[in-house]
């Protein structure tokens, strides 16, 4: 009798388990018709974030960049690149157009958890050492002229309020990044009295978001690119906007005609995103409640976190792990996109991949076959319905520019730039996005290509910052 009531209440926790794995699955839903409500939701953002200043949750920030690289740039540049929890310094030696990137070094640095919640002049002195000690080794071969002063592209990835190419203050933070007193000031001027403050002397020739960085090296490479979306720790896009469909533009029309827009998509937000108690449980909790929904349901900082979330739940209502609520499952952000992908991906008979993952980060050992199935259904459910959701995005763009049918008079091509750890790494994801993105374009899909900009944002901010460089003026004469 005591091993049937075991039995009993065993298939009882699964029941309950499989219960919240279904409910989860039927509230992440992404059909098609739910993608195509989002991308047309996404348009209308567009328009209205074009409008008027505020006009929408869609920042639609003007980058200043009017003029995408064109393959002429010269000379020796550097980039700085700061948006998650690495940053990178690169030296870039442009060789115009025979030459194109003739050289590139680059270093990555990573970021002190405690300096992304500390102050301005800590994160900034922290990189201008750092940015110091890579000029520091700029070899003879390195062709600054005489007399110049080095010069910088940086690509700060955060919402900037942009008021020239070189200026711009900071909206809010995202991605785990709080630091109170930076907020409201200007990037570049924080950036520039640290690199005082460590006896750097260099110019900020250009400052960008990574998109715009990601967008003017993928232009770099081919001149059909004509959008750039980030798939990262946050996620983002920016795009090539006609500036007389800018009403909110009130400076001079630039000779191009065009102006590059960052969207800040991560800030959107519509009735129809397939939102969640574990989405609205990890909001609240978060470091920027009712900030960055969009963000929040595709990107790496938080698919590790939503998972870890469900997990908890099925431990606490299911004992999925057992009797006992395993104490290391209730850590925020203590499971990883990184490691969620690794279970995911795992391919081995028994998921000793996602057995190891579950003991050596959340201490929960001998997990059963079943128990690991179940998990990877969770990953699965997770991280393709951002992977979906970002395909709708794209459509979005794509409409609002009029490129989403093909007309036959002029099958143009369109490519978008593709950059970020989870497009790059994700490999489940990345093909969900592509292939939902084929399927929302149907014969359209065609003329739509993506590309994967490898690292374009340091090398873009690098070309932007040779664009407006202090001395072009005296070389074009
Ligand atoms: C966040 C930032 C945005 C950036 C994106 C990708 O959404 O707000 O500026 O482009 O992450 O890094």
């Amino acid at each position: 009798a005591v091993v049937v009531r075991h039995r009993m209440r065993s298939s009882g926790r699964w029941a309950k388990a499989a219960a919240i794995v279904k409910e989860l699955e039927e509230k992440c839903g992404t059909p098609i018709g739910k993608l195509r409500q989002v991308a047309d939701a996404m348009a209308v953002e567009m328009h209205a974030g074009l409008a008027s200043e505020g006009g929408s949750k869609l920042k639609m920030i003007i980058s200043f960049v009017d003029n995408l690289p064109t393959g002429d740039e010269k000379g020796l540049f550097y980039a700085l690149d700061l948006g998650g929890t690495n940053f990178r310094v690169l030296r870039v030696q442009l060789g115009g157009k025979d030459n194109r990137v003739a050289k590139q070094e680059f270093e990555e640095v990573s970021i002190p958890p405690h300096l992304m919640v500390g102050t301005s002049d800590a994160l900034f002195d922290f990189i201008a050492a750092a940015l110091k000690k890579f000029v520091d080794t700029e070899g003879e071969d390195s062709h600054l002229s005489p007399g110049r002063q080095r010069e910088l592209g940086f690509t700060f990835s955060f919402p900037v309020k942009q008021s020239s190419i070189a200026a711009g203050t900071l909206i809010k933070w995202t991605k785990g990044f709080s630091i109170e007193d930076a907020v409201g000031q200007d990037v570049v001027g924080e950036l520039t009295k640290a690199m005082e403050r460590v006896g750097l002397d260099m110019r900020v020739a250009a400052l960008v978001n990574d998109t715009i960085g990601t967008l003017a090296g993928g232009r770099y490479d081919n001149p059909d690119v004509i959008a750039a979306v980030i798939l990262g720790t946050g996620t983002n896009a920016a795009y090539v906007e006609r500036a007389h469909a800018i009403p909110k533009w009130h400076g001079l029309l630039p000779k191009s005609g065009d102006m590059v827009i960052n969207m800040e998509w991560g800030n959107f937000r519509s009735s129809h995103l397939p939102l969640t108690e574990y989405d609205q449980a990890m909001d609240v909790e978060s470091l920027n409640p009712g900030e960055q929904i969009f963000e929040k349901l595709i990107s790496g900082m938080y698919l590790g976190e939503i998972l870890r979330r469900v997990l908890c739940r099925m431990a606490e209502e299911a004992a999925f792990f057992g009797d006992t609520i395993p104490p290391k499952l209730k850590i925020p952000f203590i499971l990883r996109t990184p490691d969620m992908s690794a279970m995911h991906h795992d391919t081995s008979s028994d998921l000793r991949v996602v057995g190891s993952k579950l003991k050596d980060i959340l201490d929960i050992p001998n997990t059963s076959l079943k128990t690991r199935k179940l998990i990877v259904e969770l990953c699965d459910i997770i991280s393709i319905r951002g992977a979906r959701l970002s395909a709708a995005g794209i459509l979005g763009i794509l409409k609002k520019l009029g490129r989403d049918t093909v007309r036959e008079e002029e099958k143009q091509r369109s490519v978008i730039a593709l950059d970020g750890g989870l497009y790059e790494h994700y490999t489940k994801f990345r093909e969900a996005m592509e292939s939902t993105l084929k399927e929302l374009l149907g014969e359209a899909s065609d003329t739509i290509v993506i590309e994967h900009s490898n690292d374009g944002s340091g090398v873009g901010a690098a070309l932007l910052a040779a664009s407006h460089s202090q001395y072009l003026e005296v070389e074009d004469s």
